[in-house]
């Protein structure tokens, strides 16, 4: 008999259900919320209210792409932490409740793993040790991965994550939320060495991002009195020059860590994981230092239940359920 798990993500503002058949994902279903947009970040309140309208017809769609049933699944799994607590209280409460009803065995998945999981969806696979560079709008981690479900984080940020200079630039920019997608389509036409942005120096394999906020701060003010049009001026180099900062303080912890640890299959994973600059420059870097570099497709790098799956698939198989009163956790 086949292995079919459900897997629900709802940590943040997407609503996702992916189907995994005997380690093979079979359908991967994301709503967005846009409701967002208009008030420059996640509102929570808003978040759980627009899951609750979609975890049904998302479910239904993944189990109908994956042409099963409800009475076909082994198996529930949800992501149980970190996260929005609302949020995930939507997803967790749909899986309890299906398990419940069909007697399955429920699954609990930490959103962060899971993230580094996106490496093992397509094939080729990496081996381990799998050294993975994390980067989302809530976190940013080096981690060493020594099996599916053995993670080790060896290089956390200090404060911001690298996702959230993205966004916090974007906003000092004017620009919409999420503003890291936008910082990057822009950057592709900008001379990223135009501007000149320190970096932090943070000892070992940690990072920290608030400074180059503040420092992006001042930049902008005080070219902005110099040129009330500053930013819709150069809007290009300015968003290339931070792009090419925070890559560089990304890379630079990265490579590091590499050689310590002596990892030669690498990979990045996380919403930031879809930026063209970063996506390049661990490709380059792989170059010179002979690695082989994994690189999740898009769809795998901002959040996705395909992610949760995979990981849920290895929980299966090593026999890791919850019981029915596991409860979610923001952090
Ligand atoms: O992993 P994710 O979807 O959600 C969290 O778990 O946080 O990551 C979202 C983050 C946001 O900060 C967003 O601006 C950033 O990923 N992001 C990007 C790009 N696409 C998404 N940042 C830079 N360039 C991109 N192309
Ligand atoms: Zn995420």
């Amino acid at each position: 008999m086949s292995i079919n798990i459900l897997a629900i993500e709802s940590s943040c503002d997407e609503t996702s259900a992916a189907v995994i058949k005997d380690g093979k994902i079979y359908s991967n279903f994301i709503a967005n919320q846009t409701v967002h947009e208009q008030y420059g970040g996640v509102v929570p309140e808003l978040a759980s209210r627009a899951h609750q309208e979609n975890i049904v017809p998302v479910v239904d769609q993944a189990l109908k792409k994956a042409g099963i049933t409800q009475n076909d699944l082994t198996a529930v799994a949800f992501t149980q932490s970190p996260g929005l607590i609302g949020s995930l209280l939507v997803g967790s409460c749909f899986a309890k409740a299906m398990a419940l009803a069909l007697d399955l065995p429920l699954i609990a998945v930490q959103h962060m793993d899971a993230h580094v999981m996106a490496n093992f969806i397509d094939d080729p696979q990496p081996t381990f040790p799998f050294l993975c560079l994390t980067v989302s709008g809530g976190h940013t981690q080096i981690v060493l991965c020594k099996g599916h479900l053995h993670m080790e984080i060896i290089g956390k940020t200090l404060d911001d994550a690298a996702g959230e200079a993205f966004d916090k630039t974007a906003k000092l920019l004017g620009l919409p939320y999420p503003g890291g997608p936008l910082i990057d389509k822009y950057a592709q036409q900008g001379n990223p060495h135009r501007f000149t942005f320190s970096e932090p120096q943070i000892p070992g394999l940690d990072f920290s991002f608030s400074g180059l906020k503040t420092g992006i701060l001042y930049f902008l003010q005080d070219n902005l009195k110099k040129d009330p049009r500053f930013i819709e001026n150069n809007l290009h180099d300015i968003c290339a020059s931070v792009q090419e900062r925070i890559i560089s303080i990304l890379m630079n912890k990265f490579i590091k860590a590499a050689r310590e640890t002596g990892a030669t299959q690498v990979g990045i994973a996380g919403g930031v994981s879809a930026n063209s600059g970063l996506r390049k420059a661990m490709l380059a870097a792989g170059e010179r230092e002979g690695w082989q570099v994994f690189i999740p497709k898009f769809e795998y790098c901002t959040d996705n239940a395909a992610m949760i799956a995979m990981t849920a698939h290895y929980k299966y198989l090593a026999g890791e359920f919850v019981g029915l009163d596991v409860v979610p956790s923001p952090r």
